[in-house]
């Protein structure tokens, strides 16, 4: 791994700090006067995906200091360690290798010694012959019925990504399952997914990497007496459930054959698994060919990733603008707008690629940042989001640069539907970088006092990242790229993206707070005074 100095010792970084203080000022506007070329000097394409990033507050200076912070980051030395299968988690000692769960048959990624690939194309296969049993009806519940509801119980990595790419790929779904999603400990999640549904055809995929997880254990044993309370026999465990862990032995001591469980390793994190086997119910719902399609075009973006110059890495352009913003300007945010109703979960699902990845505050020896690492990721679709929160982007006082995600081709031709969506999408991007000048609201006729009420100052910056159509392979070239383009920015703020401590904390608290609601006696708190109170206030009215 690359020997680099602290960041902010780092030449690039120096330098982009002197070039700031240069360019805040300049306007959009005029960076589009001066170069009538703009828009196509500051585009990339890389696998069908085209990524405008000419409406960005960077000149060709900028990109070329960022792109040498990338290489005195040792960018390029990473992500060659990545693809080698070294051990880049440094703080759980492990490989980081979501790029194996799509490297094709016959490739070659060696983790400890041996080639990974074979294993997960031995995974695959179980899943594909899997899926083609339940959606061909050869696989049946207990009683001989036909499966017709699948239920993913997972949460975080275990559940995101799968409802996201359901989603995502509806369009390609078998119209005759139905396919939900329990995360929540809330009992409430378990309720309306499973309403209305008859357990003896309904599947359950408990899909948790640990199979330790509180709220998936919880929604699993539900679940279990759900189908219980039903079919009135423990041989249906075996017809109504599956598991998709890399715990064997947690699987079996919940109940479930282990022959009926599809594995991963720990070299894939979490929040990297909706590609692994924890992407069962997406194979399931949109069939395995549909899903080595998604496979291939996470595959392409790998390799662009692995081996286009920085200066064409759409990844790396991304993850280095995110730098950019957030460590310069002193941007907190970074807001995801796709426009495609399908894509509803995209920003949800970001939101823990991103901020689970880069939310830290010490480097990789462990050393406290003296910078601002990982941005919140947030977003809606539009054109709903226009509606409600854009009005802030637009005048707000917050730098807000924002992801437009926009399509060529619908799935839903419907009259001129989406056109206008693309005539939205453009606009705002427009909108946002130019704004409207007093001279411009003026010449409309505005009366002086509402001028100032009705100035946009423009220079918000946002990418366009533009497809052809929402496919299966389109969709794992998008979650790629933020994939790789997290990556990039772990590796500037050298901070270890893969491990996930903070999370612990509040699942340990949790744990010790459960016996003294539970317990019939009253218990003896040593909490704060905020939370011993709180407690014995739930104990007291939680009866009604
Ligand atoms: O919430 C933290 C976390 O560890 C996530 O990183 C992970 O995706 C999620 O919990 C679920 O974990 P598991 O798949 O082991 O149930």
């Amino acid at each position: 791994m690359a020997n680099t100095l602290a960041l902010t010792q780092r030449p690039a970084w120096k330098a982009l700090g002197e070039h700031y203080r240069n360019i805040r000022d300049l306007h959009l506007r005029t960076l589009f006067a001066e170069d009538p070329r703009r828009g196509e000097r500051f585009a990339a394409e890389a696998a069908g995906l085209y990524l405008d990033y000419s409406k960005h507050r960077v000149t060709a200076e900028t990109m070329n200091l960022l792109f040498e912070l990338a290489r005195q980051s040792g960018l390029r030395e990473r992500i060659d360690a990545m693809f080698a299968g070294e051990k880049i988690n440094l703080t759980e000692n492990r490989a980081v290798l979501h790029v194996a769960l799509r490297a094709p048959r016959g490739s070659t990624i060696m983790v400890d010694g041996e080639n990974v690939v074979p294993k997960v194309h031995e995974v695959l296969d179980r899943m594909a012959e899997f899926s083609h049993a339940v959606r061909g009806g050869s696989w049946q519940g207990h009683t001989g019925k036909r499966i017709r509801n699948v239920i993913n119980v997972g949460i975080g990595g275990s559940d995101l990504g799968p409802v996201m790419a359901y989603e995502a790929l509806r369009h390609y779904a078998d119209p005759n399952l139905t396919v939900r999603f329990v995360s929540n400990v809330d009992g409430t999640d378990f309720a309306v997914a499973t309403a209305g549904l008859d357990p003896a055809e309904t599947l359950f995929i408990i899909s948790s990497k640990t199979f330790t997880t509180l709220e998936t254990m919880t929604n699993a044993r539900t679940a279990r007496q759900w189908t219980l309370d039903a079919l009135h026999d423990e041989g249906a465990v075996a017809r109504h459930f599956v598991a998709v862990s890399t715990n064997a032995a947690e699987v079996a001591k919940f109940g479930i054959d282990t022959r009926n469980m599809f594995g991963f390793w720990d070299w894939v994190g979490g929040r990297y698994s909706m590609d692994s086997a924890i992407g069962l119910s997406t194979m399931i719902a949109v069939g395995p060919d549909h899903f080595q399609a998604m496979l291939s075009g996470f595959h392409a973006i790998d390799e662009h990733f692995r081996t286009a110059p920085f200066e064409r890495n759409l990844p790396v352009i991304m993850g280095l603008l995110a730098v950019w913003y957030n460590d310069f300007f002193g941007a907190q945010t970074v807001g995801i707008f796709p426009y495609d109703q399908y894509l509803k979960r995209f920003p949800a699902y970001l939101q823990q690629l991103t901020m689970e990845s880069n939310g830290k505050h010490v480097t990789l020896d462990g050393r406290q940042v003296d910078y601002q690492t990982g941005p919140i990721f947030w977003g809606e679709p539009g054109t709903n989001g226009q509606h409600s929160f854009y009005q802030l982007i637009h005048q707000g006082t917050k730098l807000i640069p924002a992801d437009f995600i926009a399509f060529c081709r619908t799935l839903n031709p419907l009259g001129r539907h989406h056109d206008l969506l693309t005539a939205n999408v453009l606009a705002q991007a427009e909108a946002l970088a130019f704004g409207k000048t007093p001279e411009q609201v003026k010449a409309e006729g505005t009366p002086e006092r509402l001028v100032p009420h009705r100035v946009c100052e423009g220079n918000r910056p946002s990418s366009i990242i533009m497809a052809d159509q929402l496919t299966p392979e389109v969709l794992g070239k998008l979650v790629a790229l933020y994939e790789h383009s997290v990556f990039t920015q772990g590796c500037v703020w050298s901070i270890d993206s893969f491990d996930q401590w903070g999370v612990e904390l509040g699942k340990v608290l949790a744990l010790r707070i459960i016996p003294e609601l539970e317990s019939g006696a009253e218990p003896q708190l040593n909490h704060d005074s905020s939370t011993n109170l709180l407690i014995r206030r739930y104990r007291e009215r939680r009866k009604g």
